[in-house]
């Protein structure tokens, strides 16, 4: 067997973007050592997509802000299938967490007379996203990585685990392997929390870059913890479409925060064609109103761009679909034209959205301040993941934590902009202190060499194939079945060709061939990543036939309205017995009475 090094600690974190730094510091606080696992190099991390801002009810341009509309605005988003538990945690301590980010560092933006800034974002009732610019998750991550850095923390940078380790139920370790030389690594802890972002990387159009592949999600599955919600997939609605190499790029929310609208080709401002029932008292149908409200006038109401990205994806997608796209198949965001309404318009632009405006002078050679950008959805951020327990965010699986992107509940059907970079602090940080608790209450147990020797044989397979094909092969075969086939609309004709296709692709991607030796090997690194994207494809796609109605994020054209049937229920993937798939529905807890009330009020 190939030798590799062993490390030790209390608590292994997996993954180092935001929730898994933020869990990372206050496992460390909590006095247990804390070894940190990042597949990439430390700071790069999906969590600087979040550029907008992070949510929480701080009330500081808006005095009407308080936790119980953030509370019902997160409900609302996510269609009422969101974990109340965790909705009613993330919208009373968000502003908490904000402030704590500010006493470590963190420069946000300023109110005139100096608190933090909050601007608009689509679905929230008040402006609640406090920001810097459009860098928000950036100075995010680097705030918390230099509080972090001084905490002894070891990090362990461009390692990837893939494989669990269990002493009986319970999870007693990981295995992975340096990306640099290729050596294997195997870290014994007490805890682990999992916190390895999202799986966009699944699909051919992403805002995700390659270290997605829902590692954290398939790690889980296989150790036999459960995953719920898979079927709901975020369609960011805008990112780059042009050129060809940056398709997919964020294009923040924060621009249509600022004022941005949506046109097609003819030039008109289509979202104001469908308005849903559900936000109709919010939004209005009056372009003027709707300027104002970005303004900050407290008795306008918002304009349809600010609507949740589910619906405002699909409309784009409809604006295409039916020929009224722009040259290159998005539509056009315009945020030049306030220039027409503010004598300081450009240099305005240029602050709130600066590396919006750089992007798209060095990427595209469109000057945002001058003219419109092309648009269109781009896989962003899954709603699905491990189910946890929204306290302490314990999986079903003792000593196996998740926080963050891979850990689902809070977001229900369809996630809030903003609400990420709060749900990763939030939950990142109860994800630390629970796992220090269940660090010191249980004692390090053994690791079984048979488990070991087995992930080792599976990880070298790729090297052995003889006669399978190039691993990068397959991954673009898979992203382009997910994209065509489990996309923003979906039917079941559709989604059984995807799984159809899934069949195929998990042996074509078990017979991945790799040349080479382990050092810096991509294609074997593909390879390992490709086992983890077939889990999760597979997942959405059953969890997305079994849900047979429209709710937030999963759209169907055969069941194109919402279901009683499945108002109050969870799509459960876990592994069976015999190692397939297996897919239930679960009742969701029935909403506590005084929360049920906050929701009703709040309509
Ligand atoms: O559009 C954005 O800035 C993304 C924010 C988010 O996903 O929360």
């Amino acid at each position: 067997m190939p030798e590799y090094q062993t490390h030790e600690h209390d608590v292994l974190v997996i993954g180092a973007g935001g929730a898994g730094l933020r869990a990372a510091i206050e496992a460390s606080a909590a006095g247990v050592s804390v070894g940190l696992v990042c597949k990439s190099l430390l700071g790069k991390a999906h969590t600087v997509m979040a550029e907008g801002g992070i949510a929480a009810a701080l009330a500081n341009v808006d005095q009407r802000d308080e936790w119980k509309v953030h509370f019902a605005d997160t409900m609302r988003g996510g269609q009422y299938l969101n974990n109340w538990r965790m909705a009613e945690l993330h919208a009373k301590e968000a502003p908490d967490r904000v402030r704590e980010l500010e006493t470590w560092g963190a420069l946000f933006d300023r109110t005139q007379d100096g608190r933090i800034l909050q601007r608009n974002f689509g679905g929230h009732e008040y402006p609640r996203l406090a920001h810097v610019g459009d860098r928000t998750g950036l100075e995010m991550i680097r705030t918390l990585q230099d509080h972090g850095i001084h905490q002894g923390i070891e990090v362990y940078m461009e390692c990837t685990i893939i494989e669990l380790l269990k002493d009986g139920e319970r999870v007693v370790g990981a295995f992975g392997y340096e990306r640099e030389r290729g050596r294997f690594k195997l870290f014994k802890a007490r805890a682990v929390i999992l916190a390895t972002g999202g799986v966009g990387r699944a699909y051919r159009i992403t805002s995700n870059s390659w270290e997605y592949t829902g590692d954290g999600h398939a790690l889980a599955y296989h150790a036999g913890a459960e995953l719920i919600d898979m079927e709901f997939v975020q369609f960011h609605p805008t990112g780059m479409v042009w050129p060809p190499g940056v398709q997919g790029i964020l294009v923040t929310e924060g621009v249509r925060g600022e004022g941005g609208v949506l046109k097609n080709s003819e030039g008109r401002r289509f979202m104001f064609d469908d308005i849903p029932e559900l936000y109709r008292h919010q939004t209005t149908d009056d372009p003027e109103e709707g300027w104002r409200y970005t303004q900050g006038d407290q008795d306008a109401r918002r304009p349809p761009e600010l609507l949740t990205r589910d619906h405002v994806a699909r409309c784009i997608v409809r604006e295409i679909k039916e020929g009224r796209g722009s040259p290159h198949g998005g539509v056009f965001l315009d945020i030049s034209w306030i220039r027409e309404k503010l004598p300081n318009a450009e240099e305005h632009i240029k602050k709130k959205l600066p590396s919006m405006y750089h992007q798209f002078t060095q990427l595209a050679d469109i000057d945002i301040t001058r003219e419109p950008m092309e648009v269109g959805p781009t896989t962003h951020y899954v709603m699905g993941g491990i189910r946890v327990d929204a306290e302490s965010q314990m999986s079903t699986v003792p000593g196996l934590f998740a926080a963050g992107e891979c850990a689902a509940g809070l977001h229900g059907s369809n996630r809030l902009g903003g609400n990420s970079l709060s749900d990763l602090l939030v939950f990142g940080k109860r994800a630390g202190e629970y796992a220090a608790s269940f660090a010191k209450e249980n004692s390090q147990s053994k690791i079984d060499e048979q488990q070991v020797e087995s992930a080792t044989e599976r990880a070298l397979v790729p090297f052995e194939n003889s006669s399978g094909e190039n691993p990068f092969q397959v991954q673009a075969d898979l992203q382009e079945t997910m994209q065509e086939w489990m996309g923003i609309v979906r039917t079941e004709t559709e989604m059984n060709k995807a799984v159809e296709e899934l069949k195929k692709l998990k042996e074509r991607s078990a017979k991945a061939k790799v040349i080479g030796n382990r050092e810096y090997n991509t294609g074997w690194h593909t390879a390992l990543d490709l086992n983890n994207l077939m889990t999760i494809s597979e997942a959405i796609a059953l969890a997305a036939l079994e849900r047979k109605e429209s709710r937030g994020a999963h759209f169907r054209e055969d069941y194109p309205q919402k279901s009683e049937k499945f108002a109050n229920v969870n799509v459960i993937v876990r592994k069976g017995y015999n190692g397939t798939m297996q897919v239930k529905q679960a009742p969701l807890t029935p909403i506590r009475q005084d929360l049920k009330e906050i929701i009703e009020e709040m309509k």
